[in-house]
């Protein structure tokens, strides 16, 4: 099938959506998304962050879609013209659609352990406007434990329902989901349950927010300031491969995560066991540094990050001549 996404072309098996037929062009086209993850079925429709524009239905039935559509959900068809980065409707509709996802949230950034690798925060700097126009009061929660490693913040969360299809999908007995509807939606455990098995930390990797932080590493360092490296360990849990990331400072392992993609989807969920009891060096193989997204401020101070901006300036200068200031004479 023939797919035009902002003008590039692109051919796409049957039953693509138009976000994996864009992810498939490449990240200046791709549309932002803050519920779909690509791991978790029927996650998507709930944020609106992906809409685009359909120009064109398809080959057979040209005419546009009549408003835009969550690219998460919608099939590719055959001949489909799609606008994404090039339809200003979109980009303000989605700057409305930011606002309404910042309605209740509040400005905790500068406290917030997800501070630097928030999908909101990212979200909000490349599509929102500066000001808010909301005058009333936010809800608010007192943050509360929900299992003994995992504090829940409710203030922070943007019902994005990823939390709750781990929990359905990953682990076995789901105790929490969501309960009341609309402005009083909340996540919440059954009668006061603890989220308690043997994949349940896996809803922290996908909460795209602050809402739901790993208690052993709450407050011990801004993500910025440690060193991530890709390591692997022969998991005794036949569920988990072992592929994970870990936090170090020094030689101090501060945190152990599940590894993230380009798109920050987790493809292989870890066990509680690599997550919270393996701290210690000896415990893992470590592969080499995590490649970082040179954008992200948890690239900065990163030896390789310089090494690569330094190798890229010197190919630069050599193709415009420049005189080697390093060479001998
Ligand atoms: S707690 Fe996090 S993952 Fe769960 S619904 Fe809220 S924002 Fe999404
Ligand atoms: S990512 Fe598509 S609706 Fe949320």
């Amino acid at each position: 099938m023939k797919v035009t996404i902002d003008g590039i072309e692109i051919d796409v098996p049957k039953g693509t959506t138009i976000l994996q037929a864009a992810r498939m062009i490449g990240p200046e086209v791709a549309p932002p998304t803050m519920c779909y993850h690509s791991e978790l079925k029927t996650s998507g429709g709930y944020c609106r962050t992906c809409i685009v524009k359909v120009t064109q239905g398809s080959t057979a039935n040209p005419n546009p879609m009549p408003k835009p559509v969550a690219s998460c959900r919608t099939e590719v068809m055959d001949g489909m013209v799609v606008q994404n980065v090039t339809s200003p409707e979109v980009l303000e509709a989605r700057k409305g659609v930011v606002e309404f996802l910042l309605l209740n949230h509040p400005l905790d950034c500068p406290v917030c352990d997800q501070a630097g690798e928030c999908n909101l925060q990212d979200l909000a700097y490349g599509h929102g406007a500066a000001n808010t126009r909301y005058e009333f009061e936010r809800r608010e929660f007192d943050p509360i434990d929900i299992g003994d490693k995992i504090k829940l913040h409710m203030n922070r969360c943007i019902m994005c329902f990823r939390c709750v299809k781990v929990c359905e999908q990953i682990t076995d007995g789901r105790v929490h989901g969501v309960v009341h509807r609309g402005e009083n939606a909340e996540i919440s455990t059954y009668i006061e349950k603890a989220i308690d098995n043997d994949f349940s930390g896996n809803v922290i990797d996908v909460c795209p927010v602050g809402a739901l932080t790993d208690k052993t590493f709450r407050f011990k360092q801004r993500v910025w300031f440690t060193n991530p490296m890709d390591a692997h360990r022969n998991c005794e849990n036949p569920k988990c491969k072992g592929l994970v990331r870990l936090w170090l400072k020094g030689d101090e392992i501060l945190r152990v995560t599940a590894r993230k993609d380009q798109w920050d989807e987790v493809h292989d969920f870890i066990c509680n066991t690599c997550r919270y009891d393996k701290k210690k060096k000896t415990d893992w193989v470590i592969e080499g540094p995590t490649q970082v997204n040179r954008h992200s401020v948890i690239s900065q101070n990163h030896y390789n990050h310089l090494n690569e901006l330094k190798v890229q300036v010197m190919k630069q200068q050599k193709a415009l001549g420049f005189m080697d200031i390093n060479k001998q004479p």
